[in-house]
């Protein structure tokens, strides 16, 4: 079967420049993330940090340009001075969040060694869970104050003269969970949040934070909570955060690959209860959304794996990610270059291992899987211009969701202008989609290629043995005559489709 569908974009009708940091990522020590994830000695491709090469590899592939570490949920119960220092003399420590013994052999500069190695940002979580201000102050005086004070000499001592200048911060994790190890009302977590702030503005100006929002948008507190904690904080601040795992729980692929039409009316919530709180304070400053938690996360369940023993290093959340999850995460990525204007910073949570797109094994290989491709695509090809799309689609019904547009799909014009890329997804399970393109006001454009990622077994999966399974490929089949483009969106498929200006 075959329909048809129409997007029409234009040069001058733009949502906004992208920050490259919506391509960040996320590190937390948990399961195998850190060790034998990233960090691995005596690993055959280990470098003499202990960094696994071929992972860093993957990683520089992907062009992550910020990390978010060190939780996560672990953030709420750790010590941050256990990471610091002569590795003998770290302490083995109880991990509550995910039930774990860490044992500190990688800490704080280990991860700025390696975030400078494979050329990303960190961005940096407080405890606001077990500590609170002081903690905070005293982390930040370690890493960011040039020197002269105890602190940052205990940082030059350790080795590292230059302070390591970490911009961006968390002010907690998840603050509003019960399941996190101190848990705070919004009025507790504003207080504690906008004192913090302070405190730490007042060692390095210059930083930025990000306040906790909700966990989802499920939360029985979502959106009174992001108020009360604005009102405290709002001046300090200049993120909210926001969190979202999607998955497909009942085998409804309808309905699974709707749940972004959610995502994106959550993004819209955010935005209007942060502007609430700007009008209510008559602020003239403009909050925005730092999406620091983004995945599909279902194939694995942490409460199962949280009976287990306590070890090190146990393997934790690994879901096994199959053809229609890298639909959703494609889905995702549109959906938050739709609000390119807002969302500044998200955060595919996360990077290897636990729920991530690189998979590895312990003296062993490293290798894609099925959502490492739209991330990699969005992240070459999205930066620049996200061009304000209007999509005239056939749609669908569920029983969760009416309207369902079969085709999603956004365009990015490079900042030389040279090159525009269109990112489309088909929903339909039974029609390919012939998309109509007008591209006005870019002049004429010829193809660059058509990639595609579409699979006959929806639920195929790579495998260290088979990891190439699931890949794109690039015989997409585009017409591109003068500004208009004639793109065939396969039945379920993420299609990336380079234009040049000529
Ligand atoms: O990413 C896994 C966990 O999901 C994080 O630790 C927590 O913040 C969220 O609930």
């Amino acid at each position: 079967m075959r329909k048809k569908a129409q997007l029409f974009l234009d040069k001058h009708y733009k949502i906004a420049q992208t920050d490259q940091r919506i391509y960040g990522s996320f590190l937390e020590h948990l399961g195998r993330a850190v060790y034998s994830g990233i960090y691995e000695p005596g690993h055959p491709q280990a470098d003499p940090c202990g960094f696994r090469g071929d992972v860093m590899a993957l990683i520089k592939e992907l062009d992550v340009p910020l990390v978010r570490y060190p939780g996560g949920n672990f953030v709420s119960g750790y010590n941050w001075e256990d990471g610091v220092g002569p590795v003998e003399g770290r302490p083995e420590c109880l991990e509550l969040a995910w039930r774990s013994i860490e044992t500190n052999e990688f800490g704080l500069n280990e991860f700025i060694t390696w975030a400078r190695k494979v050329g990303t940002t960190p961005m940096m979580a407080v405890n606001l869970g077990t500590r609170g201000i002081d903690a905070a102050r005293n982390l930040i005086e370690y890493t960011n104050h040039p020197g002269g004070s105890y602190w940052s000499d205990l940082r030059k001592k350790h080795g590292y003269q230059e302070p390591h200048q970490i911009k961006t911060w968390c002010l907690g994790n998840e603050m509003d969970g019960p399941w996190q190890i101190g848990h705070k009302t919004a009025e507790e977590y504003g207080r504690l949040a906008v004192e913090t702030a302070k405190a730490m503005r007042q060692v390095d100006p210059e930083i930025e934070l990000v306040v906790c929002g909700s966990s989802h948008e499920k939360m029985p507190t979502f959106a009174e909570w992001e108020r009360a904690v604005l009102s405290h904080t709002y001046d300090y601040v200049d993120y909210i955060s926001l969190h979202e795992y999607l998955g497909n729980r009942d085998n409804n692929l309808a309905n699974y690959l709707a749940e972004t039409d959610r995502v994106n009316e959550y993004i819209k919530a955010v935005i209007a209860t942060c502007d609430y709180v700007k009008a209510r304070k008559r602020s003239k400053k403009t909050i925005y959304l730092s999406f620091d938690e983004w995945n599909v996360w279902y194939h694995s369940n942490a409460q199962d794996q949280k009976v287990k023993p306590w070890s090190k290093a146990p393997g934790l959340l690994e879901d096994i990610y199959n053809f229609e999850d890298a639909l959703v995460v494609g889905l995702f990525l549109i959906t938050l270059l739709k609000h390119a204007d807002r969302v500044r910073i998200a955060c595919l949570a996360q990077l290897v291992n636990v729920i991530a797109p690189i998979m590895t094994r312990p003296g062993g290989g490293a290798w894609k899987q099925t959502i490492y491709y739209p991330y990699y695509h969005a992240s070459r090809y999205g930066r620049g211009t996200v061009l304000r799309p209007e999509i005239i689609s056939p749609v669908y019904d569920t029983e969760e969701y009416q309207g369902v547009n079969f085709v999603e799909a956004i365009g990015v014009l490079s900042d030389e202008e040279r090159e525009i890329t269109l990112f489309a997804v088909n929903r339909s399970q039974d029609s390919l989609m012939e998309l109509e393109c007008s591209l006005n006001n870019m002049g004429d454009l010829e193809l660059i290629e058509h990639i595609v990622l579409e699979h006959e077994d929806i639920k195929a999966t790579n495998t260290e043995e088979n990891p190439d399974k699931v890949k794109p490929h690039n015989q997409g089949k585009t017409l591109v005559n003068g500004h208009r483009a004639i793109v065939e969106l396969p039945v379920l498929s993420w299609n990336v489709v380079r234009l040049r200006v000529k």
